[in-house]
């Protein structure tokens, strides 16, 4: 497994505002999409492309495209749902596939509740995006999820991570598949709650309020 944290002045900004506790949703839902922007620019670095012919208005030459199968990118739910436009805006042809994927609080188990892709994913790059990588018992899931439908690659989208979930996932993934974690910053924690600190909180609620 890989792991890339963005440095860059404007992520930790934006960062910064995100995690403030005053700052409303729709700031927040705001910089969400702008943070993901940033991020994607790094998590799609290793997409494929093939070269091709072009004629521009001056002469024949030969550029770089995106390969089919176009890449498919997983938001997981509901949380997720706030990152997909920002990876969008710079992957517009690619597909999206949906996990409904929940924590239970008490038991930290994953119940997934919701499955919406192709059954066949050979060959398919597949960028997931989730805000919080916790415990990394999700991510864990929809990784191995992808893989075992034949994705070749799965690049994971986050805009923090602890520690902990990062080694959960280490330990489950190794080196068997090709997988890349990007995050704007990897946190110092998880707390009694499973909670990223300092975080930001409960990203799902953040992003569109509390429904129990
Ligand atoms: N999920 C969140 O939304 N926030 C955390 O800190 C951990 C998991």
């Amino acid at each position: 497994m890989r792991l890339i944290e963005v440095k860059h002045p404007l992520v930790d900004h934006k960062l910064t505002t995100l995690r403030r506790q005053e700052t409303p949703s729709a700031v927040f839902r705001q910089l969400v999409d702008e943070l993901v922007t940033l991020l994607a620019y790094e998590a799609t670095r290793e997409i494929s492309v093939e070269t091709v012919d072009i004629v521009t208005p001056v002469q024949a030459t030969q550029g770089r495209q995106l390969t089919e199968p176009r890449p498919i990118v997983v938001p997981i739910l509901r949380a997720g749902l706030g990152m997909l436009e920002g990876l969008m805006r710079l992957l517009p042809t690619a597909e999206v596939g949906f996990l409904g994927m929940k924590r239970d609080e008490q038991t930290l188990e994953i119940d997934t509740y919701a499955n919406r892709l192709p059954e066949d994913l050979s060959g398919r790059q597949c960028f997931v995006v989730d805000p919080m990588l916790a415990t990394g018992h999700t991510l864990v899931d929809a990784t191995n999820f992808l893989l075992e439908k034949g994705a070749s690659d799965v690049t994971c989208v986050c805009l923090l991570a602890a520690p902990e979930g990062l080694k959960t996932l280490e330990e489950s993934i190794g080196d068997r598949a090709n997988v890349t974690v990007v995050v704007a910053a990897v946190d110092e924690r998880l707390n009694e709650a499973s909670y990223i600190v300092p975080g930001l909180g409960d990203a799902g609620d953040r992003l569109y309020g509390i429904v129990d």
